[in-house]
């Protein structure tokens, strides 16, 4: 009863006819009632239905995008010290996107849009059940014990600014840092990222980011993650992503919220790889197929704009 009800109720929003299948008539709209796109003459209204406050949003090509703003959210992967931080053997290429990351975190809260993070974050229960491609791809000297969970030792960073190795042109006192196991919850390693972890900390304080720890490359693998339910509680269906490795963690996380029926759109300039080009190229290729690919700065402008909701 409740279903019908609720489809009853859905039919008024969807625009043209619906077939008894529950698919619109109208060639323009594609998907079910729950879950579909408007094609416009120029670009896509990804609403479903919900046009209060809707932003537009330019794209780079197959746009513009109306976009819901409670329905759409920023997830930023993996920016954390195990995969950035330089006495760790982080990617320059990651540290040097921080900046425009945070600039897009900014517009999108301003645009009343939630920041999702997904990073690492293991327990015990996890090493127990790590499949063993996995263990060997973490591994620091091709041994087990050296994987997931393992001691990292201590490192020598300016007191002043812990996101940099300490040397002989540093400012200041010095201090050492536990790095804590291996990407386990709650260590230094798997903190994110110089600026990103006040960041991240004030923003889940005030309620405009949320926080998910995740045990594989993707962070909605499997019938369902700590992110996948908070999606599913909060009627997300429009999703940016950003972070690293653009072909590995960020591309899991794209291409399995795509199987599960979210939109979703890149952007290019803030995500980095160690991989080589190569990889980046198949990424960039597939997303615009997927859906949408953009750099923050063609969005920038659109979110500034846009009008906070109450
Ligand atoms: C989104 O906000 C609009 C008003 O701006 C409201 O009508 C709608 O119910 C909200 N949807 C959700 C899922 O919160
Ligand atoms: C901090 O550590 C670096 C690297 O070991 C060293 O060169 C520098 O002298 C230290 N600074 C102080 C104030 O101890
Ligand atoms: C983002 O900007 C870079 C540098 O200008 C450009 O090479 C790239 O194609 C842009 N990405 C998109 C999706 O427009």
């Amino acid at each position: 009863m409740k279903l019908l009800y609720a489809l009853s109720i859905l039919v008024h929003l969807i625009p043209g006819s619906l077939s008894q299948s529950g698919l619109s008539s109208n060639p323009q709209v594609f998907g079910n009632v729950f879950n579909f796109w408007t094609k416009l003459s120029s670009g896509w209204d990804l609403t479903r239905g919900d046009k209060a406050n809707a932003i537009t949003l330019p794209m780079p090509r197959n746009g513009p995008i109306i976009i819901q703003p409670n329905k759409t959210a920023l997830v930023i992967i993996d920016m954390q010290n195990f995969f950035l931080h330089e006495s760790l053997g982080g990617d320059p290429l990651g540290r040097a996107i921080v900046p425009t990351t945070v600039d897009t975190i900014h517009a999108f809260r301003n645009a009343g849009m939630p920041v999702l993070w997904t990073n690492w974050g293991l327990t015990e229960f996890d090493l127990v059940n790590m499949p063993p491609a996995f263990i060997n791809g973490f591994t620091s000297d091709g041994t087990s014990v050296k994987s997931f969970g393992s001691d990292m030792g201590t490192i020598v960073v300016p007191k002043s600014d812990p996101s940099v190795p300490a040397t002989s042109r540093t400012q200041g006192a010095n201090e050492t840092i536990a790095v804590g196991r291996k990407l386990m919850r709650a260590s230094w390693n798997a903190q994110p990222w110089g600026a990103l972890l006040t960041e991240q900390v004030q923003g889940v304080a005030k309620g405009t980011d949320f926080y998910f720890n995740k045990n594989r490359l993707s962070g909605m693998w499997g019938p369902g993650t700590p992110m996948q339910t908070w999606l599913q509680d909060n009627s997300m269906t429009t999703l940016f992503f950003g972070g690293v490795n653009i072909d590995q963690c960020v591309w899991g996380t794209l291409l399995d919220s795509y199987y599960k029926g979210y939109d979703v759109i890149l952007l290019d300039d803030i995500s980095a790889t160690t991989s080589p080009i190569g990889a980046t190229q198949m990424v960039d290729y597939n997303a615009g197929l997927n859906g949408w690919r953009a750099n923050s700065t063609d969005i920038m402008g659109a979110l500034k704009s846009a009008v906070k909701p109450k």
